[in-house]
């Protein structure tokens, strides 16, 4: 992207992403976070490892294909972010600008919260050393985030507070740079990670859990949760993607571009979970184990166990490694919160600060919400069980709000978005956007996916998803 320029201000000539790879890198970089490193592998290791992992890249390579050339060409067409996007053809659309819009206030939030995890852990590898976070690191962690004093609200402060001057401070532009080494670096780790756990005793069923696929574990939650983190990791339904495309250039490969950031994020989000899962049941015991104690806990149960038995260079390992995450997880939050940021700007007709300031507000609060779900630093004991919704373990906020944005939310977007295209405006209008720039390999896929596969999809889903929570049928 033009170097300086901010995705929240409104120029009279749109701005452009620079270079022939900007449009990749930026949104690769706000594709590539805790989506792929914290929240991939938990889900794959609590639905059924192999046949996830199968049901993910299926949908990826068809569905999300199709959404992310969708939005991206919806944003290069009518060089808007969501809202103006829909409404662009006319007034009676701008819901579902709208409701996309809200997605990410709701995951930034919850966001912050597992970035100030992680700010902890990096910090703590320099401040206390990897023995003391790598015994009975599932404790260790336990006994952080449920203990009773403020720590894990200053470190989701911590965290907002990076975010918040990085934006303030236009500096976006050097810490997606910088990105581009630290990227490397990251997978360069996570290769080296994973290919030490797999020398542990028991890894190697670990790793035929992760790779091969057991029919028998397939359930509808299965396939719903690997569509809520399709949509989670890609940055879709949510408008983000069509903002991203307002910037990107007419002559640039959009069908190209959109083939490679589904590669690099799939592929970050596989080599994560070979790094985690593996080790995990060499640590647990068993699959079994694994898929049991699954959660939003698990990266933060496994790796510390990991980097402790590697003796003297554990402490490095564990700072370095998990300062990539923070890096990674950082250019992700930078990206949500200037999305809320222009949100408000454009719908409150505030100026930049203003809404930084009342974005940020609303971050830490309920972040704060968030993190007293498993805080009970003011007295209000762990405020378990939302209503009980899902299978969620702990029934925790932070659970309950990933499960509104990416069970629910998100899959009605992607839903009004294909019928909104596929129905409404016709695929023929994407088409001849992305034709622009060259020949679109994929239009058939395309045409199939958006008007039939993708919406009959999530409404059936979702049907049975509901049916088989309320027990009407078993799935
Ligand atoms: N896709 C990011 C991840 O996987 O961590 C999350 C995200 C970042 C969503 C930025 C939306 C966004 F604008």
């Amino acid at each position: 992207m033009a170097s300086g320029q901010n995705l929240a201000e409104k120029k009279p000539a749109r701005a452009v992403w620079s270079g022939k790879m900007g449009f990749v890198l930026a949104a690769a970089a706000s594709a590539i976070g805790l989506g792929n490193l914290w929240r991939f592998p938990y889900l794959a290791a609590k639905y059924g490892g192999g046949v996830f992992l199968i049901t993910y890249i299926i949908l990826v390579c068809t569905f999300g294909f199709a959404l992310m050339t969708a939005e991206t060409a919806l944003g290069r067409k009518t060089k808007q972010s969501a809202i103006g996007a829909f409404s662009h053809f006319g007034k009676k659309y701008i819901f579902i600008g709208i409701l996309a819009s809200a997605v990410p206030f709701i995951i930034t939030p919850y966001y912050c919260v597992i970035g100030g995890w992680v700010t902890k852990y990096m910090v703590s590898y320099v401040t206390v050393g990897a023995s003391e976070l790598g015994t009975d690191a599932w404790a260790t962690f336990a006994g952080f985030i449920t203990g009773t004093g403020p720590e894990t609200f200053l470190w989701m402060i911590v965290f907002i507070a990076v975010v918040i001057v990085v934006t303030a401070l236009g500096v976006k532009n050097g810490i997606e740079r910088a990105n581009k080494i630290l990227m490397p670096l990251l997978i360069v780790m996570a290769i080296g990670i994973s290919v030490y756990s797999l020398t542990l005793p028991g890894a190697i069923d670990g790793l035929k859990y992760y790779l091969i696929p057991d029919v028998s574990k397939i359930s509808i939650d299965m396939v719903v949760a690997a569509m809520g983190q399709m949509f989670f990791s890609l940055s879709l339904a949510m408008g983000i993607m069509i903002t991203y495309g307002s910037y990107f250039k007419e002559e640039e490969d959009l069908e190209k571009s959109v083939r490679r950031i589904e590669i690099f994020d799939t592929g970050i989000a596989l080599l994560a979970g070979l790094m985690i899962i593996p080790a995990s049941v060499a640590i647990l015991g068993s699959a079994d184990a694994v898929a049991a104690k699954a959660g939003p806990k698990l990266m933060f149960g496994t790796l510390p166990e990991v980097f402790a038995g590697t003796g003297s260079i554990a402490s490095v390992l564990g700072f370095i490694f998990f300062a990539l995450v923070f890096f990674a997880a950082l250019t992700s939050a930078i990206s949500l919160f200037e999305t809320c940021t222009s949100i408000i700007q454009d719908g409150a007709k505030w100026s930049r600060t203003r809404s930084i300031i009342v974005c940020s507000v609303f971050m830490i609060i309920v972040g704060i919400i968030c993190n007293l779900g498993y805080n009970s630093w003011i007295g209000i004991d762990p405020m378990y069980s939302i209503f009980g919704i899902g299978e969620y373990q702990d029934n925790q906020i932070l659970d309950f709000m990933d499960f509104i944005s990416n069970t629910i939310l998100m899959p009605v977007v992607a839903l009004l978005t294909c019928i909104f295209i596929g129905w409404i405006i016709k695929p023929k209008e994407i088409a001849d956007e992305v034709k622009k720039s060259s020949a679109f390999k994929g239009e058939k896929l395309f045409n199939v996916m958006i008007k039939y596969v993708a919406p009959v999809f999530v409404v059936l889903i979702l049907v049975f998803y509901v049916l088989n929570t309320i027990g009407i049928v078993s799935l």
